[in-house]
């Protein structure tokens, strides 16, 4: 297997973006990726999206967002696990890169979330149809359950989640292309409206449209695009039982943990080694359960994280600097590339206020529905 680079990353705004369509979110994203790069080329491109035929009436999304860019002929095609689309889109793009099939691939994501579909309804169909979504079980309901599970197992409080929504919009805050740029507090989460008890608006991640995309190349071409490739040590992924009911314990991302121990493990890292973390946040009580699941902190004691400063930018290991999907923005299929690029930044010194100190190496993880499916990505600076 040959060693594998990100050489440049493209990212459109996170938001409610009446004025870009699905494949002007895309092109802007891929263009400032190529541009940085100084490629007018590229051998493959990978698309990352969860359901662009539900959220607007289109699929067939390779061969359009290849002629979006101007690249019409080139190979490509759409790669989806619902909401970890962009993270199975990357490693998609890696795996073609290191087994020398392609030299330079483009790994997207992108979705158009608010352009008028019944949002929790297509989100929904990343549950177990039969088991949970035909009985009326959305995202906020299954999340809330996992919450309740972790409740009862380590008397998890409201306020354990809502510190980690205060923790990420601060994040957010620094972040120009975040969906939501104000800091919040924990009294504002806890009168927060109720969605799905006990989870509140403010520790769920918002409906967002938006694209990210990076581009791969061996390690040892790296230079011909850029002055300080990032290197991919490593890509795991993992699956679990569709239904919350089918996993041994609900409170517990078993996905998770797999996909993790299969990136740790072709790393050659552990969990000790990691210095700044995306994690999927899709809900507060997600960011606490897939820090135990990944290692990063003790199981039970994930509830604890935000609130003692140990994940806030400063702390022991910065967790969603970027201000994760809470505050960033969560376009599903875009979420998976756009966290690999905060760790891309964060190596690269170039995350401004958000700067992590001296990391040298970094994970993105990125989950699909309540846990069914996980990737997870580790990058090391050259
Ligand atoms: N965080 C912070 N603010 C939010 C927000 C969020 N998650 N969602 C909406 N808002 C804000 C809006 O910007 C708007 O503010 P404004 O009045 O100042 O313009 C206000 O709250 C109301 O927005 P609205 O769009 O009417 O909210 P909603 O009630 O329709 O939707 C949720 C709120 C939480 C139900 C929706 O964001 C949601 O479904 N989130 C979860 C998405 C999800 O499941 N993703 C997949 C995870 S696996």
């Amino acid at each position: 297997m040959r060693e594998v680079a990100i050489v440049a990353a493209g990212m459109s705004r996170f938001g409610e973006l009446w004025d870009l369509s699905l494949r002007d979110l895309f092109a802007t994203a891929a263009l400032e990726a190529m541009e940085k790069a100084g490629a007018d080329h590229i051998d493959a491109l990978y698309v990352g999206n969860m359901s662009a035929g539900k959220f607007v009436g289109q699929e067939h999304l390779g061969p359009l967002m290849a002629e979006a860019i101007g690249l019409s002929g080139v190979a490509a095609g759409r790669v989806e696990s619902a909401c970890a689309s962009g993270g199975l889109a990357l490693r998609a793009g890696f795996a073609e890169v290191a087994s020398g099939m392609s030299d330079l691939v483009l790994a997207a994501g992108v979705e158009k979330m608010t352009d008028g579909a019944d949002v929790t309804e297509v989100l929904a169909t990343a549950a177990d149809q039969e088991l949970e979504a035909y009985h009326g079980v959305t995202f906020p309901g299954l999340y809330a359950m996992i919450a309740r599970a972790h409740m009862q197992a380590f008397g998890t409080t409201e306020e354990d989640l809502a510190w980690v929504s205060v923790k990420n919009h601060r994040h957010g805050a620094l972040n120009p292309k975040a969906q939501f740029r104000r800091e919040i507090k924990v009294e504002d989460v806890l009168r927060s409206a109720l969605v799905a008890e006990p989870l509140r608006l403010l520790h769920c991640s918002p409906v967002s449209d938006g694209a990210a995309a990076v581009l791969l190349c061996p390690l040892d071409q790296a230079r011909k695009y850029t002055d300080r490739p990032v290197k991919l040590l490593a890509s795991g992924v993992a699956t679990s039982s569709m239904s919350l009911a089918g996993r041994a314990d609900p409170a517990f991302l078993d996905a998770v943990q797999r996909s993790a121990e299969r990136a740790y493990k072709m790393a050659g890292i552990g969990p000790g080694d990691v210095q700044v973390a995306e994690v999927h946040d899709c809900f507060a009580i997600a960011e606490i359960c897939c820090l135990e699941a990944l290692g990063l902190v003790e199981r039970g004691k994930g509830n604890q994280a935000a609130r003692s400063g140990m994940t806030a930018l400063g702390g022991r290991i910065p967790v969603n600097t970027s201000g994760g999907l809470k505050s960033k923005g969560h376009p599903v299929g875009a979420t998976g590339i756009a966290q690999a690029i905060e760790i891309f930044e964060q190596l690269r010194d170039e995350a401004g206020e958000r700067q992590v100190q001296k990391a040298r190496i970094g994970l993105a993880q990125n989950m699909g529905g309540s846990g069914a499916s996980s990737v997870t990505h580790i990058l090391g600076r050259v």
